[in-house]
């Protein structure tokens, strides 16, 4: 028998004011980008931002249905639409944040398992990471290099 360790490095930045110049403003976008969403059923509005490395930006935010499981979360509407804006285009890095109507969120807004899986294909499709970069609606914000901290061991195209 033999034991493996996986670790990730996080940064933890005590404000935005911290970050570097880039990821403030794509954190800034994705938290303008939480007033597009359509969340009447969960009221917990997610906005994302996606920086691409031409400089773009491009938003996502979470569109909830009746039809609970049609939801589609934020990440993954800000990586469609940069990969329709903007197809072939290197994603550097994804920045997340929420807005909830009942009550303030101190710790950061980490992407659910099924947008880790979408992160890890990009890296993989344009064998490049992509950095987080998460806040909830006030306090920490974490930052990882690549998505593939979020999802060690994670399922891939080579398996295939
Ligand atoms: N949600 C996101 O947009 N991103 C995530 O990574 C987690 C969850 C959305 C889906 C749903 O509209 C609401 O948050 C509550 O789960």
């Amino acid at each position: 028998m033999k034991e493996i360790t996986i670790s990730t490095k996080i940064k933890v930045y005590e404000s935005a004011k911290e970050l570097p110049g880039e990821y403030q403003k794509l954190l800034k976008s994705a938290r303008a980008a939480v007033n597009h969403a359509y969340a009447p059923y969960s009221n917990f509005r997610v906005g994302s931002a996606v920086l691409l490395d031409n400089g773009s930006i491009v938003q996502g935010a979470n569109l909830e249905n009746a039809a609970y499981s049609m939801c589609i979360c934020a990440e993954r509407t800000a990586l469609g639409n940069a990969a329709m804006q903007y197809p072939g285009t290197v994603v550097k890095a994804i920045a997340v944040t929420v807005q909830s109507q009942k009550k303030e969120i101190g710790q950061p807004a980490s992407p659910c398992g099924a947008c880790r899986q979408v992160i890890s294909e990009t890296e993989d499709r344009q064998q490049q990471d992509i950095a987080i970069i998460m806040q909830g609606s006030e306090g920490a914000i974490y930052v990882l290099e690549s998505g593939k901290g979020l999802l060690p061991i994670g399922f891939h195209g080579g398996f295939l």
